[in-house]
C-alpha cells in the first residue's frame, strides 16, 4: 500500500493547480464544517478534486463528471484495475525510452498506438493505458478530437517522459474509492446533490482569441449558448439552495469592453484572480492573465 498523497494523473488543459489558494479562499465555511458532498461536473485532471480529497477528512462523498468518455473511462481503471494498468503502462514506458535518440522510431511507436487507441477495440484497462500514454507523450499534453471523435494531437518532443507513475496511480486510486464517477452533460450530476453539498464548475473557457484552442476538449464546442446554459443551471441550482464555485477566462483583460460573464453572473459574487496558464503553444502567450471565480455565496460568508 502507498501513503502518498493522490495528485492529477493528467496533463490537462485549464488544470486547475495554479488556482487552488484562491478556491480556498472561497470555499464556503459553513459548508465545510459539516459533513459534506463535493461534486465536481467538469472534471478534467482533477487537480481541486484531489486536493479536496487530501485536505477536507469530513468530505463524506465526492461525485465527478465529464463527457469525455475516454478520460471517464480511464478514471475508472485506474479505480478498479491499478495493478492491471501498471502493468500495462510499465510496458509502455519501456518499449518508448528504449527508442530514445531515435526520433523516426519513436514516431512510429507513437502513430501506431495512437492509432490504436483510436479504434477503440481493446479492454476497459487497455484503452485507459493508451489514453495516459497518449497524454504523456503528446504534443504539450493536449486532448484534441476530429468530428469522428479521433484523438489527433501529433507526438510532443519529450525526453523520456514519465508514463507510468506508479506509486500515484496506486494513490489516486485509493483516493478515488470514495468517489462516484459519470459520464456526460453536467445536468446529470443534480441527481447526486444532498443537503449539504458544494458544487465547483471548471467548464471549459471561452476563448479570449480566434486561435486559443482551450476548449476543444470534445467533438462538441462549447460556445457562448453553452455559456448561458450553465448559467440557468448555475441559477437552477441556486434557487434549490446549493452553493456553487464556478471559475471561468476573464474576457475583460482582453477588451475591457467585453461585459460577457459580468452580463451574465450579474446576479452573483464575481471575483478577478490572477492565474498562470500552462498549455499554450505560444510562450509569450504564458503571462500572468485574469480569471474569474463567480460564486452564489455572499461575500460575508466567504470571508466569515
Ligand atoms: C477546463 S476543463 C476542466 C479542467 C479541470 N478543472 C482540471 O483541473 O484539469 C473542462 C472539462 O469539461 C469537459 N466538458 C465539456 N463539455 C462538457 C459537458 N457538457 N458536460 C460535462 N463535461 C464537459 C471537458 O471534457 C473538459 O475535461
Amino acid at each position: 500500500m502507498t501513503n502518498r498523497i493522490a495528485k492529477p494523473f493528467l496533463k490537462w488543459a485549464g488544470g486547475k493547480t495554479q488556482l487552488i489558494n484562491d478556491i480556498e479562499k472561497a470555499l464556503p465555511r459553513n459548508i465545510l464544517t459539516g459533513k459534506f458532498t463535493y461534486i465536481e461536473p467538469f472534471v478534467g485532471s482533477g487537480a481541486v478534486l484531489f486536493w479536496m480529497l487530501n485536505n477536507f477528512p469530513n468530505l463524506n462523498r465526492a461525485v465527478i463528471n465529464d463527457i469525455n468518455e475516454d478520460l471517464i473511462n480511464t478514471y475508472k481503471t485506474i479505480t478498479s484495475k491499478p495493478n492491471e494498468l501498471i502493468s500495462i503502462l510499465e510496458i509502455l514506458q519501456n518499449e518508448f525510452h528504449e527508442l530514445e535518440g531515435n526520433d523516426e522510431a519513436k514516431k512510429e511507436y507513437y502513430y501506431k498506438k495512437r492509432e490504436l487507441f483510436n479504434k477503440r477495440k481493446m479492454t476497459q484497462c487497455e484503452q485507459g493505458a493508451l489514453f495516459i500514454f497518449l497524454n504523456r507523450t503528446c504534443f504539450n499534453g493536449l486532448y484534441r478530437v476530429n468530428r469522428k471523435n479521433e484523438f489527433n494531437v501529433p507526438m510532443g518532443s519529450y525526453k523520456r517522459p514519465t508514463i507510468c507513475d506508479k506509486e500515484n496511480i496506486l494513490a489516486v486510486s485509493k483516493a478515488l474509492k470514495k468517489v462516484e464517477i459519470l459520464c456526460g452533460d453536467y445536468e446529470g450530476t443534480l441527481n447526486w446533490a444532498d443537503n449539504n453539498t458544494l458544487f465547483y464548475f471548471d467548464p471549459p473557457y471561452k476563448p479570449l482569441s480566434d486561435t486559443s484552442s482551450f476548449n476543444s476538449y470534445a467533438k462538441d464546442e462549447f460556445n457562448d449558448q453553452e455559456q448561458i446554459r450553465l448559467r440557468d443551471f448555475c441559477h437552477k441550482l441556486d434557487t434549490l439552495g446549493y452553493t456553487w464555485i464556478l471559475s471561468n477566462s476573464d474576457v475583460k483583460g482582453k477588451d475591457e469592453n467585453d461585459n460577457f460573464f459580468d452580463d451574465l453572473y450579474s446576479d452573483f459574487n464575481i471575483q478577478r484572480v490572477d492565474a498562470r496558464r500552462s498549455i499554450n503553444a505560444n510562450p509569450e502567450k504564458r503571462g500572468a492573465l485574469k480569471e474569474l471565480l463567480i460564486t452564489n455565496q455572499s461575500i460575508e460568508r466567504i470571508y466569515a
